[in-house]
């Protein structure tokens, strides 16, 4: 996502000196701005209304209702910003670590809304690092019944080789990132913004 406003507050929260609450309040306001851009190609109908002036021949949106799923921690950190977009929104959580040694994901919480099957759904993480979560996190919604074409990945900073393994092994799901950096290196992203979880919430 090339969007000056965009690049311009992932400068600020990659810096080391940004504190917990700055850190917070500029991942929520880049997640709106993603937002925006995600929801670009939302389906709309036609519809008649009556103005003040008369009738206007206008647009109302006619597709899935959307349902928001941070992986957690972190991506607990982008929801207000893509609820102020789109308020009815409906948020399932999935709760999932990576093991500090071998970076591979272990899911120890889903709960989503009930009817998720029929939703458009944006899974949000501020990192795509591995992949591992991501792809784990995606493979609970699909043995759930979600479509993959129904999944939007959502994320601030990315590792080529994480949206690689992305791919490989979600090939129709759209991945969105406010920067595609550099490498990853003992599996964080470089230059990266550090970890996102404990900056969002200062546990380190
Ligand atoms: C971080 C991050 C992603 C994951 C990315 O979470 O928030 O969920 O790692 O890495 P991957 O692409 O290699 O799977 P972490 O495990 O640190 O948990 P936290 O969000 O609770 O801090």
């Amino acid at each position: 996502m090339n969007h000056p406003l965009i690049q311009h507050k992932l400068t600020i929260i990659r810096d080391k000196n940004c504190g917990t609450r700055e850190f917070r309040e500029v991942v929520n306001e880049i997640s709106t701005l993603l937002a925006f851009e995600v929801s670009r190609d939302m389906p709309l109908e036609d519809i008649k209304i009556e103005t003040p002036m008369g009738t206007a021949n206008s647009k109302c949106l006619s597709g899935k209702k959307v349902a928001i799923v941070p992986i957690l921690r972190a991506g607990i950190g982008m929801v207000d910003g893509i609820l102020d977009l789109i308020p009815a929104a409906k948020v399932g959580h999935i709760g999932m670590y990576r093991d500090e040694e071998t970076f591979e994901p272990h899911e120890y919480f889903v709960k989503l809304p009930s009817d998720i099957e029929k939703r458009q759904i944006f899974v949000v993480d501020p990192m795509l690092a591995t992949g591992g979560s991501a792809i784990m996190a995606i493979d609970a919604l699909v043995k759930r019944g979600v479509a993959e074409e129904n999944i939007k990945f959502v994320c601030l900073v990315a590792a080529p080789e994480g949206v690689e393994a992305l791919r490989k092994a979600h090939p129709s799901i759209d991945v969105y990132s406010a920067a595609l950096d550099e490498k990853l290196e003992n599996g964080y992203i470089v230059p990266g913004l550090g970890d996102a979880g404990d900056r969002l919430f200062g546990t380190k």
